[in-house]
């Protein structure tokens, strides 16, 4: 069946929008005929269910469920009023680390969103990993609404912020790089169905979810939450870890659609092909590299841009095993233990402090 659409013409494309004709008195249909990409079976019903990896990841994400506006941001506004270089405030080197910090955050959300909505979800043939991608995407709308909720906090000019990426070299060099994979996706009428065009799709997923999602969004937790661990700004550091972990969750979910594929259209993934994914991850690599001496031109206190860089390779290399490609570095020791602390930290012991709204109501999450 896979192998008939993969070379179908135009003529002969299966409506897999979900809005085409209903196929009146058509066969139940079984679970056996779903796939990941260039389904045959009908997308508009979720059950009989066959990956139960993506619905039990919109359960999760349901039951993460939080808002910024339920951190208080009173101690992260008298920390930001305070002289710069006071006991009571930030260095001038975490002020410029924490804005560029923000500024990437601030529009990356945006673009993760935009390309679930534009570019993923209409080429993921599957139910229940529409389902999970619609709860993902309010989740981006969310991590959006934090950094407004920041920036009108902390009286921050929205125009410096959120103009960021598109001033700051390292920030906008991260971003066109993603951006040219979700590019090739951009004309309306692109749709999977020939090798050529499922291994286009394939790129964009692994650039926003192993790349994007799965290595930059972790420098820039560790940056913030390096502050939290010293007592700054703890209320955006609160946020941070909340991010972090709807973003873990993103993270495996993309994870788990790209092992999919492979297994299911395993002529996709050959030598040359998983040569280029490791070719992005270390280019991946290279930009954030740039990213952490732009935003760390002298380091702040327990961290600088070699540390994020050795961070970046072990994380790097975890991303790499995780689509099966090996190491990408030899291997490297993670210089942030805490971060697994605080990843693997359940929620209803929360490490700063901070006012808690407790909305998981039961099912184990995964923690990468
Ligand atoms: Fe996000
Ligand atoms: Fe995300």
């Amino acid at each position: 069946m896979q192998e008939t659409n993969l070379f179908a013409d135009d003529n002969d494309q299966v409506d897999n929008t979900g809005l085409g004709e209903i196929q009146a008195g058509a066969q139940r249909i079984d679970a056996s005929q779903k796939a990941m990409i260039n389904a045959q079976s009908d997308v508009n019903q979720l059950l009989p269910l066959k990956y139960s990896w993506a619905w039990e990841k919109y359960l999760a994400g349901c039951n993460n469920h939080w808002m910024p506006t339920e951190v208080s941001m009173q101690g992260d506004i008298a920390t930001w009023r305070a002289p710069v270089n006071s006991p009571q405030g930030l260095t001038e080197d975490e002020v410029l680390m924490l804005k560029r910090n923000l500024g990437f955050f601030a529009t990356a959300e945006s673009l993760v969103a935009n390309n679930i909505v534009l570019a993923v979800y209409r080429n993921i043939t599957n139910p229940e990993c529409r389902q999970y991608l619609l709860r993902q995407a309010f989740e981006e709308a969310i991590h959006t609404h934090t950094f407004q909720y920041i920036c009108t906090s902390l009286g921050l000019d929205e125009g410096e912020l959120f103009n960021m990426y598109r001033e700051i070299p390292s920030i906008t060099d991260k971003d066109a790089w993603a951006l040219k994979y979700t590019q090739a996706l951009e004309d309306p009428s692109f749709t999977t169905g020939t090798i050529e065009r499922d291994k286009a799709f394939l790129r964009a997923l692994v650039a926003f979810y192993v790349v994007f999602e799965g290595m930059w969004f972790y420098t820039g937790f560790a940056q913030i939450l390096a502050l939290g661990r010293r007592n700054k700004m703890v209320g955006i550091a609160e946020q941070y870890q909340y991010i972090l972990r709807d973003e873990s969750i993103h993270l495996n979910f993309g994870i788990d659609c790209i092992n999919q594929i492979k297994i299911e259209n395993p002529h996709l993934w050959d030598d040359a092909f998983q040569q280029e994914v490791r070719g992005m991850l270390l280019e991946a690599y290279e930009l954030e590299a740039a990213y952490g001496r732009e935003t760390m031109p002298r380091g702040i206190l327990g961290l600088n841009a070699e540390l994020t860089e050795q961070y970046m390779q072990f994380i790097a290399n975890r991303r790499s095993e995780q689509i099966g490609l090996g190491l990408l570095f030899d291997d490297v020791e993670n210089p942030f233990p805490w971060m697994s602390e605080l990843i693997d930290l359940p929620k209803e012991k929360n490490f700063f402090e901070t006012r808690v709204t407790e909305y998981q109501t039961g099912g184990a999450l995964t923690w990468d």
